[in-house]
């Protein structure tokens, strides 16, 4: 199943001119070396993450670890709050995590689960999502049920209004999966799992959308929302974010430690009140404020502009690999993202990936064992995925082209 795709305009709808896109291809060094279309794998970062990991990292070997936390200790509150202001909500309802897995499982695993509970999850969700989830059916005894896609490929609000009872105890949706360029109605999810199923909780994985389109945790109704740092966000690998929602907060934490919580006795503890208390003492500062940097640089381009120019390429490249014999798109949905995935008739995936990347693209493969779900629903068994940002250029899409041409 595809969607049809409607031409996109002839010219850039973000506003971007010539100007500002020579002046973000400046602030990104790797865009001269490389033409990199795997920002859905890991995107490069604008000079100023690397700056500000780097300068950390000086100051912690010039004045030592400890001392040099405490000296970026207001960049690094700045930090909660930026990251904060990219989905919507405020800086006490975030925690710092290394990863989007880091952060979900955070908020997953402090969900109360007793044998008997249903949990529901999106077709297309992520393989460590469902491994987790998987895990819960074995240890408590939980059942695990996917909500099915409606015809345009998205997450069927309607199939999922029949699904919800007072039973269920979990409602796991992927926003943007890995493996398809389409976007699910989270909000329309949040709002009817509050209407049906107000005990559920609702965890949404935002790893693939944060830093491509606006998300707006509050308004999609998350319990918990997790993302990553290194992907559309432009931050540093190992990195991580989860938001917690007023309810959330009241959960106790998987992994406690003595940052989530203070000891107050020999056998009492007080837990943080905020989005601390999913987050553990240890951490890379460097790497969380280059995440912070990652945030305000992308608030300060909006997350309009950035969603515009990379829906308008990605499009673009829809539409020039269709062009292409033994070419299949298979994006699905209304609303598509910057990822674009593809088959070719005849050809392994990996193969295909393997022949783009040797032609200095860099795209990715997307094996079955990351959606399996995903994969076995639509009789497919690998993929290879494009994922513009919005540095990419002309050239860059018609490298994409030729490489694919002669793969
Ligand atoms: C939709 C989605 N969720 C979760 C993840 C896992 O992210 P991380 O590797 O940061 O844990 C990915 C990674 O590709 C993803 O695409």
């Amino acid at each position: 199943m595809t969607s049809v795709i409607p031409a996109p305009p002839a010219s850039d709808p973000s506003g971007l001119s010539a100007d500002d896109l020579a002046r973000l291809r400046a602030d990104t060094p790797g865009c001269v070396r490389t033409h990199h279309l795997n920002n859905a794998g890991s995107a490069l970062p604008p000079q100023v993450v690397v700056d500000t990991m780097i300068e950390h990292l000086r100051r912690e070997a010039e004045i030592g670890g400890y001392e040099a936390h405490a000296e970026a200790q207001e960049r690094l509150d700045a930090t909660y709050a930026s990251v904060g202001r990219l989905v919507g909500a405020p800086a006490s309802s975030i925690a710092l995590t290394t990863s989007a897995t880091d952060s979900w499982l955070r908020g997953f695993l402090s969900i109360p689960l007793v044998a008997g509970d249903r949990i529901l999850v999106s077709q297309a969700e992520y393989a460590s999502n469902v491994l987790a989830l998987l895990a819960a059916t074995r240890r408590v005894g939980a059942t695990l049920e996917a909500v099915p896609d409606d015809a345009s490929g998205v997450l069927d609000v309607e199939a999922l209004r029949s699904m919800l009872d007072e039973r269920v105890q979990v409602v796991a949706v992927t926003h943007a999966p890995s493996q398809n360029g389409l976007l699910n109605p989270v909000a329309e999810v949040g709002a009817t799992v509050r209407a049906l199923a107000p005990q559920a909780w609702y965890v949404v994985d935002a790893c693939q959308s944060v830093g491509q389109v606006p998300v707006d945790a509050v308004a999609i109704g998350a319990d918990f929302l997790s993302a990553t740092g290194r992907k559309f966000l432009r931050g540093p690998r190992g990195t991580g974010f989860l938001y917690a929602s007023d309810r959330a907060l009241t959960l106790e934490p998987a992994l406690i430690d003595l940052h989530a919580a203070t000891w107050t006795s020999e056998s009492t503890y007080d837990v943080a009140e905020g989005g601390t208390r999913f987050e553990n003492w240890e951490k890379s500062y460097a790497a969380m404020l280059g995440m912070g940097a990652a945030a305000d640089y992308a608030l300060d381009l909006g997350l309009d502009v950035i969603a515009a120019r990379i829906g308008w390429l990605a499009d673009r490249i829809r539409l020039l690999l269709m062009e292409i014999p033994g070419v299949v798109v298979r994006d699905r949905g209304g609303h598509r993202t910057g990822i674009v995935t593809f088959s070719v008739e005849g050809r392994e995936a990996a193969d295909v990936v393997r022949a783009i990347k040797d032609a200095g693209v860099n795209v990715s493969y997307s094996p079955r064992e990351y959606a399996v779900r995903d994969f076995d629903a639509h009789g497919v068994t690998g993929l290879v995925r494009a994922s513009p940002h919005i540095y990419t250029d002309d050239n860059d899409l018609t490298a994409l082209e030729t490489a694919v041409r002669t793969a």
